[in-house]
């Protein structure tokens, strides 16, 4: 079944602030599989689950036309006030009910969002959409983040680690699949070819605020927010403070 944690205006624009693009290492490991595939350069590309758009500005260089959906009205209307190039545009739909016709597509990509749908009918539709030379790049960060700054890098991350175990209670069932870093994702692909690449790092700088941003921008944090306000409210400032 489809998930819809990300109907909600302020959620949205906490992601448009606050989540980050795919990276520098990310995007060269997936430019140049996509380049080895001849696939990129390309006419069409749908970033299927793209929020408030950072994965889908990031194919606009690669592609003719790049295609940005999501089921929330919210974030699409993030992702269409936010700069982005003219060959890049938005639709609200149903990863599992893509508007476009079959054989149509030159990439599918979903990223930190693969594990929302419903796995099943959106990889029907992707297999429907998809050119028979197509390729789909499913991709998603974990949590297991590390916080460098100086010499006080291993106390930044327990900080973390702690305000996500913090979290745990208000964690969607779904966030498993990230944990287990898409490997049922993975198997389930009905593709003869595919290939699974993990451990790829990427460095970003981000202020302590930025970092309270993100938090913000977690669906356990949104939802601790909405059962409990005032202990989320104070979470974050103790987090801000330490
Ligand atoms: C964690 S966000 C990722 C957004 C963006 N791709 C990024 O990298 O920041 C997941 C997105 O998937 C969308 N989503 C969840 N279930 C969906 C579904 N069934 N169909 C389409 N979009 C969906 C949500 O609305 C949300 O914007």
């Amino acid at each position: 079944m489809a998930t819809r944690l990300f109907e909600d205006r302020a959620h949205a624009a906490f992601y448009q602030k606050y989540r980050f693009s795919p990276q520098e290492n990310l995007q060269g490991v997936i430019f140049s599989y996509l380049e080895e595939k001849r696939v990129s350069p390309g006419q069409l590309a749908v970033d299927v689950g793209c929020g408030s758009g950072q994965s889908a500005r990031m194919l606009a260089k690669h592609f003719e036309k790049v295609v940005g959906t999501d089921i929330s009205e919210a974030q699409i209307e993030q992702a269409r006030r936010a700069p982005h190039p003219p060959n890049v545009s938005y639709l609200v739909c149903p990863a599992e009910e893509l508007p476009f016709e079959d054989g149509s597509v030159d990439l599918v990509t979903a990223f930190a969002a693969a594990h929302w749908f419903d796995g099943p009918r959106f990889l029907r539709e992707v297999e429907r959409v998809l050119k028979p030379s197509g390729c789909v790049v499913f991709s998603s960060y974990n949590l297991d983040m590390r916080l460098c700054y100086k010499d006080c890098s291993d106390e930044l991350t327990e900080i973390f680690r702690e305000i996500q175990a913090q979290l745990f209670s208000f964690k969607n069932e779904k966030i498993k699949l990230v944990e287990n870093n898409y490997q049922e994702i993975f198997d389930s692909l009905p593709f003869q070819e595919k290939k699974r690449m993990t451990d790829i790092f990427d460095k970003i700088p981000l202020s302590v605020a930025e970092i309270i941003g993100f938090i913000q921008s977690l669906t356990s944090y949104r939802r601790h927010l909405k059962i409990q306000p005032e202990e989320a409210k104070s979470l974050l400032q103790n987090t801000e403070r330490r």
